[in-house]
């Protein structure tokens, strides 16, 4: 039997993460360890919440002693780490949240992890789930591969970045195995309305303006997010030691394109008439330091491991619309109390 400590299992992507190993995994121990901030939310894993093989743990990764009693108590094989800040809006302005969660609770793991591990690495792993924006922006051409040179812009993508840093740091100077994967971006069910896809899904349905960011020609490359559990699943498997994979969708969309296709499916969908809900598109201030686009290389995954996306944009869409629609009691959830301070804030 094998004990995992996934963290972050009660966001978008670590829900989808949990749920993918609890089942698949029956002879694996799994545990999620989670903070339930504002991002996290047990609903997301309600059905698997009674299986034998898992548990969820509330606490806190920048906690150090916290962490390391878990690790001393379970002795992990391994670690499948998503628990993030992940907003690059919230980033901006309360970047130290991040560097707290991202940069500090990862050395957090890290550390935890050598010492339990001391005696032997023989069939343990540390898995870093990151992001393509460690990478910077591109301009009109040309793909991210493994190789390119980290150029974070934003608090964000410097934390995520500096995170990556400190996992190959401790693979060179102590021999820690671990992976590191780094993924564009992801949609599907589960995701939080503060993105732009479930955002503008949820302003959709409640008649709301949507706001597009200068001039909505920045552009980025989608992924549906269980696509991406499929693929940190064999990563984990089968990726090798100290290496780095690059997760992406082939699927790349100017925001305005894309927010353009979401309003014709949903007014089908909401059996609106056609042009209806792109009346609410609003152009609004940009972001600050916005990365102009995003796109990744992944024939390295592709060609060492095997993956591919397994669903096209418009399969994942239709079955992400149709999630929200479907779990409107989900979306009124979670952006009731903070959610409704926060748009404030970030949209008047
Ligand atoms: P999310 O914000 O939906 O979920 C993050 C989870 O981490 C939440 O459940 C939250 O409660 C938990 N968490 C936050 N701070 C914590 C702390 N201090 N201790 C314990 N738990 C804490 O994020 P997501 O979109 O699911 O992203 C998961 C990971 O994948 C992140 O590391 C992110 O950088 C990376 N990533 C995300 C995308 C994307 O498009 N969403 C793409 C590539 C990589
Ligand atoms: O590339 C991977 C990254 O993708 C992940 O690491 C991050 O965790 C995840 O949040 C995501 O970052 P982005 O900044 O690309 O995602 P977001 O959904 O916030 O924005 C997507 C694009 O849409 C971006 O160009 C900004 C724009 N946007 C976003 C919001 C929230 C708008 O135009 N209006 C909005 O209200």
């Amino acid at each position: 039997m094998k004990k995992i400590l996934i963290t972050g299992g009660a966001g978008f992507i670590g829900s989808h993460v949990v749920r993918r190993f609890v089942t698949k995994y029956p002879a694996y121990q799994i545990f999620n360890l989670d903070a339930l901030t504002y991002a996290g939310n047990l609903e997301n894993i309600a059905d698997i919440e009674q299986s034998l093989n898992y548990t969820f743990i509330k606490g806190d990764i920048v906690d150090a002693d916290f962490v390391n009693q878990l690790f001393q108590k379970h002795q992990f094989d391994g670690v499948i780490h998503l628990a993030a800040e992940s907003h690059v809006d919230r980033s901006i302005t309360d970047p130290l949240a991040f560097v707290k969660t991202n940069v500090i609770g990862t050395m957090n793991l890290l550390n935890a992890a050598k010492t339990i591990w001391a005696a032997s690495f023989e069939g343990k792993r540390f898995y870093h789930v990151s992001t393509d924006e460690v990478y910077g922006s591109l301009g009109t051409t040309g793909l991210f591969t493994e190789t390119t040179p980290y150029d974070p812009n934003s608090p964000y993508s410097a934390s995520k970045a500096s995170s990556d840093h400190f996992v190959r740091a401790y693979g060179e100077t102590y021999g820690l195995p671990y992976v590191i994967t780094n993924c564009s971006n992801n949609y599907g069910p589960n995701h939080f309305p503060e993105k732009l896809i479930p955002l503008f899904i949820n302003n959709i349905i409640t008649n709301k303006s949507l706001p597009v960011y200068g001039d909505g020609n920045y552009t980025r490359d989608w992924l549906y997010v269980i696509d991406h559990a499929i693929a940190i699943d064999l990563v984990f498997h089968k990726g090798h030691n100290h290496e780095t994979y690059n997760i992406g969708g082939f699927n790349e969309w100017r925001n305005i394109d894309l927010v353009k296709l979401l309003c014709q499916k949903m007014d089908a969908k909401l059996g609106r008439a056609s042009g209806t809900s792109e009346q609410l598109i609003t152009y609004v201030k940009d972001r600050p330091g916005h990365d102009l686009r995003y796109a990744i290389d992944a024939s390295k995954i592709n060609t060492t491991l095997g993956w591919k996306p397994s669903v096209t944009f418009e399969e994942g869409l239709e079955q992400t619309i149709d999630w929200f629609l479907a779990n409107e009691e989900w979306l009124k959830n979670v952006t009731s109390g903070e959610y409704s301070k926060y748009y404030e804030k970030q949209y008047s």
